[in-house]
């Protein structure tokens, strides 16, 4: 079975058609960049455009960076604040003429990591974290998704942590590796306190070069890369089409 997985980012709108018995990417993925703004109707116009490239018309799954309840983003840190409120599901289904099925991008990322990559056969509790612009969480139990989980913002040091950890602080602090490395931790033993995880995966652009942070990391917790790197998003969405 196939299905559209898209990507909407802060910087970017990625997507491609994916075989989702095997996560494979079914042809190159295209990417558009994100309309300033990142309103409802010009980032649905996108979405419109990769559909009519890959001239697809079946089931379309979407992870959009926000908590998505039912279709309906429920807040807004990255992009307009015009989505809150918003049925993206009903938006978007009007607005390509596919029906289309929104969830948030680090729930998506997830379950692709989980089916076919990083986090594939494990039980207990994992936690996945996309390091990006914002900090994405999925966290899933016994291959379980609770979703719209947020511990991107939970309070560090009296701020949200994405402010302090996640890539987009990195790059605009300009943290060597190990200053970074030393950020990441704190975030990542204040998770530990709290959920005594069996795993973290990390995810998110900055995955690609996990060589140079992971290993210096101090934690109790097994933790990996993610295996998809960029992908996780689109094959997750894809994924994320079928579900209810
Ligand atoms: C949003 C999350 C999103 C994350 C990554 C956060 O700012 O609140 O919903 O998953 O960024 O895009």
């Amino acid at each position: 079975m196939q299905a559209l997985g898209i990507d909407i980012g802060g910087s970017g709108i990625k997507g491609a058609p994916v075989n989702i018995e095997t996560g494979t990417l079914l042809a190159e993925r295209l990417r558009i960049k994100t309309p300033k703004g990142a309103k409802p109707q010009p980032v649905a116009e996108v979405v419109a455009e990769i559909v009519r490239a890959f001239k697809w018309s079946g089931p379309v799954g979407v992870g959009f960076p926000a908590p998505i309840k039912h279709g309906v983003a429920m807040m807004a840190a990255n992009v307009s604040q015009k989505w809150v409120g918003l049925n993206a599901d009903e938006l978007l289904t009007s607005v390509t003429g596919c029906p289309c099925h929104v969830g948030n991008d680090a729930d998506v990322a997830g379950m692709a990591e989980m089916a076919f990559g990083a986090g594939k056969g494990q039980g207990g509790t994992v936690i996945m974290l996309t390091l990006g612009t914002g900090i994405g969480s999925a966290i899933y139990y016994n291959g379980h998704l609770v979703p719209n989980t947020e511990f991107g913002h939970l309070q560090l040091k009296g701020v949200d942590a994405e402010h302090r950890a996640s890539d987009a602080a990195r790059q605009r602090e300009e943290m060597s590796w190990k200053k970074y490395a030393k950020r990441l931790n704190e975030y990542l033993n204040e998770m530990e306190k709290l959920f005594w995880p069996d795993l973290f995966i990390i995810g998110g652009g900055i995955s690609k070069q996990h060589e140079k942070f992971l290993p210096l990391l101090k934690l109790q917790t097994k933790i990996v890369p993610a295996q998809f790197q960029n992908e996780a998003g689109i094959v997750g969405a894809a994924l994320f089409s079928q579900e209810k």
